[in-house]
């Protein structure tokens, strides 16, 4: 193996193997509980509206898996000292980059397969509250999402991206009250998909106190090193 291929393999590798083992073990029971629970409500679901099965059906998976991958993304972007003593942070990063893509992706592939199934419904797009919440959502991930993939060729600045890839920290918390009020798995199903993302609001929401927290620590302590 080359020195090359060697030293990218260390930097990937975990800091901390058991703690690595049990993070990816939690992230795929909780990526599977919804598609489970999706799995089981299949079976009794699909027939013979093809709108059902080819568009309300899959829109539905790709929501839950996009809601899961989402969640994971603040994890891995955050810079978490926690979760560096794990994993290496270009390791973190690397792996946001790809995987919200996966995540825009399938939240994309829902929002317009689900726009599409109302009007095959209901031969008009529906603007009540809760699918509202969802437009405003992914209008947010769209501008976040594209601003930071395109950046180079938009030359936008460091912090104008930036800033607008926030956009990201409004549409979760909106998907969730969105997916709460509407979604098949989310309000039927036991407590296999609303406790897991419960949970993850509920984390999100604590982890984004501690950044501001974190955020005007070291605002205050340069002002000082400017004022002294
Ligand atoms: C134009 C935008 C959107 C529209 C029209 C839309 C529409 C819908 C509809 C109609 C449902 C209920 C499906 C059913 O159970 O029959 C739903 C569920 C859901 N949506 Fe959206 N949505 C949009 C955007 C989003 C966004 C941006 C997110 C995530 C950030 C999201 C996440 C979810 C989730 C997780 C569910 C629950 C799926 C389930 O429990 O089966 N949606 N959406």
């Amino acid at each position: 193996m080359s020195e090359m291929v060697k030293t990218k393999k260390k930097s990937a590798a975990s800091k901390n193997p058991t703690a690595a083992a049990v993070i990816y073990a939690v992230a795929a029971v909780l990526f599977a509980l919804p598609i489970i629970e999706w799995a089981g409500n299949f079976a009794g679901e699909v027939g013979p509206n093809p709108a059902w099965n080819f568009l309300n059906l899959p829109a539905r998976l790709f929501a839950l898996a996009g809601f899961v991958l989402m969640f994971y993304q603040f994890i891995l972007g955050m810079r978490l000292p926690l979760f560096e003593k794990v994993f290496p942070r270009a390791t973190n990063l690397k792996r946001h980059r790809t995987l919200g893509k996966v995540a825009f992706v399938l939240i994309l592939l829902h929002a317009v397969m689900m726009a599409a199934f109302d009007y095959s419904m209901a031969g008009q797009f529906l603007f009540d509250t809760y699918r509202v919440l969802g437009l405003i959502a992914v209008i947010c991930l769209l501008v976040g999402v594209i601003a930071a993939w395109f950046f180079k060729p938009l030359k936008l600045p460091r912090k104008v991206w930036r800033t607008l890839h926030l956009l990201g920290y409004v549409a979760f918390p909106l998907g969730f009250f969105h997916a709460s009020s509407l979604g098949t798995e989310v309000l039927t199903g036991d407590w296999t998909v609303s406790a897991p993302f419960t949970a993850f609001v509920i984390i999100f929401a604590v982890l984004v106190l501690y950044r501001l927290v974190e955020y005007y620590k070291e605002l205050a302590a340069a002002r000082a090193k400017t004022a002294g």
